[in-house]
């Protein structure tokens, strides 16, 4: 792919904007999916570990990866297997099911001693507003206690917004509202009005470390797509 300007400026303007007081940079892709499947990439790039965190009821696609970690089986996993090893799930908070923040944070921690090393665990991914399980939105104190655990056991937080980006939950990112950075966040649906746009933001050293061409694509951050972002950033602009 050749770079060009309106690529360019759309992806500093996502790197400034995205939550996190450090240096970020981003990149587009074709689909929300291949965010997904680019972030949990990027993420084993910059660390060398394999196994990641989901959480029951989340969505994150529809291909091998992005199957094994989304938690719902109808209709997204059932017949379609075998996904991608090494993804464990924990139960999302949850008022409707009756999960307590204590109990999602325990969940987690139970995943270490039962089923995965945290020393090979590369990232917990997550969307703030999980939409397949009814719309529900993590409270603080989990997203605090998520990025304590990752801070911890230096384990990456990734925050899947494909969804909720873009003042979907009334601010520009779901993370906003607490406060809380992720180290990486994928983005996708509204960045653009409709125009296909999905792409991943975070941390600039993790962003560098898989090899040139090795997390990219040949058709990804369409100009068109580009454009349309540019116009959202200036009508978004705080
Ligand atoms: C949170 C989340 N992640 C990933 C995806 C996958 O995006 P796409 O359908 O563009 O591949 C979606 C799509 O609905 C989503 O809501």
């Amino acid at each position: 792919m050749v770079p060009y300007e309106s690529y360019v400026s759309l992806a500093e303007k996502l790197a400034q904007r995205a939550p996190g007081n450090f240096a970020k940079k981003a990149t587009f892709f074709t689909t929300g999916v291949e965010a997904v499947e680019s972030v949990v990439k990027i993420a084993r790039a910059a660390t060398g570990r394999p196994a990641v965190i989901a959480f029951g009821g989340g969505f994150h696609g529809r291909t091998p990866m992005s199957m094994a970690l989304t938690g719902k089986v109808a209709p997204y996993k059932g017949g379609f297997g075998p996904f991608t090893s090494d993804v464990y799930h924990a139960p999302y908070l949850n008022s409707l099911h009756r999960v307590t923040t204590a109990d999602a944070l325990k969940a987690v921690e139970t995943l270490f001693k039962a089923d995965v090393d945290p020393k090979r665990v590369v990232a917990i991914i997550f969307e703030p507003v999980e939409g397949e399980s009814g719309f529900c939105a993590a409270p603080t104190d989990i997203v605090y206690g998520l990025r304590q655990i990752c801070d911890r056991l230096g384990i990456l937080l990734i925050a899947d917004e494909v969804q909720t980006g873009f003042a979907r939950t009334g601010k520009r990112f779901a993370m906003e509202h607490h406060g809380i950075a992720p180290n990486l966040l994928t983005v996708a649906k509204s960045l653009a009005g409709g125009m296909p746009l999905p792409g991943v933001v975070g941390r600039a050293e993790m962003m560098d470390a898989a090899a040139p061409g090795g997390a990219g694509r040949d058709v990804c951050g369409k100009p068109t797509g580009c454009r349309g972002g540019a116009r959202g950033a200036r009508r978004n602009r705080p």
